[in-house]
């Protein structure tokens, strides 16, 4: 314990200090120890509503029938064209619904986890992220670069897909698409690198050799239908459809996502229970974090909401690691999507509920530890400058985009709103660090028990 402590005190810097600059490491006020942790309280209560960090409700629950199909099918590795990977290879509850990789390994590969090996995958070119709340309310939009997106109003989506787009779409599948992760489960199986396999004249299916996004998940409904134990799990899910043949893709996406948001909520942080009004909840150790993250570190200019994301996009300087997207060994993030220059190396600012579970961190895994993602954030330029390669396993470790024109180029891209050089104490930087620590459930550091004995295709499980 500090026999004195300083605490930053927002309201009387102005009169104690003669005005609060931007730095704001001169906010000091000193008080004795007793008084800490209430003047602390007072102070991270008014961080987190000047931040809009307000309480997160939780969603409505799912019916159970309709949960259980969409396990069985997250699980499953019949959705894949060459019955060898399934959406939980990626997003594996003992990888915090990652993959532990710094990118995925897609069809082809085997094992799991950090174990998984490349055999005969592709590689993906970015992070498989976590997939922790997203299906609460106010997570709008999919992907890195938000490239599916519901409008909770008006129901309109946006997908790659311009058929399930618009207010009146055109393919069938829309309709039970009615938030942005089910709108989202409809497309890495679309993906021959991810899910789909390629074509091979030697062994036709109609799966692996279909020409469009309709025909791929009119095979996928075929597949799924001539296994009577889907045609019974599909008829419980949705009692008012009379007849499989009525079903498309679109209703199996709908029930992943409905397993997704029951399995994968994660709201019962220290946060959260602290917004819910238990001031013990968090140590004083994170609250001091707090006031960092949303004072001097200025992570909260970015991080902030519900659940600290702005669900905007954001260029912040990362080193890139992994084959690239389009150009090799590069990744221009939303610029890809809009073609605007402006829009170069901007990726969607991450939620951070369970972060200390959902390494590698980054677009593209480049950090294995939190600490180093951290760190980044904190000096942007020398990170990236001097990003220290053996962090990263083989074969990433030979994947790292070290062009100097692109290297000027991401730091030229650097958010505007970005901290340069945050100089923290290392009693700061631990108090930082303690404050993303009490974003974890400690339900998610152990979700074993999502994972199904045995799925109705019967293909393995565990593996
Ligand atoms: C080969 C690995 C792989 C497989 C298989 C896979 N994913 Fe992913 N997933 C990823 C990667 C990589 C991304 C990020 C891609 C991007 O943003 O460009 C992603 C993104 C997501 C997201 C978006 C999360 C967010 O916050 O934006 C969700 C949800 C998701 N996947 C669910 C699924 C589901 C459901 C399936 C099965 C139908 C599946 N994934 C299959 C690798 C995979
Ligand atoms: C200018 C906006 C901005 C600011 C300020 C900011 N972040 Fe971020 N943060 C992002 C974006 C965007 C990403 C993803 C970048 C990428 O992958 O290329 C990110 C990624 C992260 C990640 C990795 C999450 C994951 O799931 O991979 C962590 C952890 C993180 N930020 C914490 C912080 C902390 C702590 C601070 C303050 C020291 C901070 N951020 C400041 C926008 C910001």
């Amino acid at each position: 314990m500090r026999t004195t402590t300083c605490v930053w005190i927002l309201s009387l810097c102005a009169v104690a200090l003669g005005g609060c600059g931007a730095a704001g490491d001169d906010r000091y006020i000193f008080l004795e120890g007793g008084d800490e942790t209430a003047a602390l309280d007072e102070q991270v209560l008014e961080a987190l509503s000047a931040h809009a960090v307000t309480p997160v409700s939780r969603p409505q629950p799912e019916s159970e029938a309709l949960v259980a199909l969409g396990r069985a099918l997250f699980f499953d590795k019949e959705l894949s064209g060459n019955r060898n990977i399934s959406c939980a290879t990626c997003h594996h509850p003992v990888a915090g619904t990652g993959d532990a990789l710094p990118v995925s390994f897609g069809e082809g590969g085997v094992g799991l986890g950090a174990n998984r090996e490349q055999a005969d995958a592709h590689l993906i070119p970015r992070n498989a992220p976590h997939v922790f709340n997203g299906g609460v309310t106010g997570v709008n939009s999919m992907f890195w670069d938000s490239r599916v997106t519901h409008d909770p109003v008006t129901g309109v989506l946006t997908t790659p897909e311009l058929g399930l787009n618009t207010a009146a779409p055109v393919l069938a599948e829309a309709l039970p698409l009615t938030s942005a992760l089910a709108a989202q489960a409809m497309f890495p199986v679309t993906s021959r690198e991810e899910m789909r396999g390629q074509s091979d004249p030697l062994a036709p299916d109609p799966l692996r050799d279909a020409v469009d996004n309709p025909s791929i998940w009119a095979a996928l409904m075929d597949r799924i239908g001539a296994i009577p134990e889907y045609r019974t799990l599909f008829a419980a899910a949705y009692p008012s459809v009379p007849d499989f043949d009525d079903f498309n893709f679109g209703h199996a996406a709908r029930a992943i996502a409905a397993f997704e948001r029951d399995a994968w909520t994660a709201l019962d942080t220290p946060l959260d229970n602290y917004l819910g009004g238990d001031m013990s909840a968090m140590s004083n150790a994170a609250k001091r974090g707090a006031l960092l993250f949303f004072g001097r570190a200025s992570c909260g200019k970015c991080h902030d909401g519900p659940l600290l994301s702005d669900y905007e996009h954001h260029a912040v300087c990362v080193p890139q690691v992994g084959p690239g997207k389009v150009e090799a060994n590069e990744d221009r993030g939303l610029a890809l999507e809009t073609g605007l220059v402006e829009d170069d190396y901007k990726f969607r600012t991450p939620a951070l509920r369970n972060v200390a579970l959902t390494g590698p961190w980054m677009h593209d895994g480049c950090f294995t530890t939190l600490e180093a993602a951290v760190r980044h954030h904190l000096d942007p330029l020398s990170s990236l400058t001097s990003f220290d390669v053996s962090q990263l396993p083989a074969p990433f470790n030979t994947m790292v985009d070290t062009d100097p024109a692109r290297n000027a180029a991401r730091v030229a891209a650097l958010d505007p709103d970005h901290p340069m050089d945050v100089g923290l104490s290392d009693g700061e930087f631990d108090d930082l660090m303690a404050f993303l620590h009490a974003l974890t459930d400690p339900a998610s550091t152990n979700l074993l028990g999502v994972i199904p004995d045995s799925v109705p295709s019967g293909l393995p499980v565990k593996d």
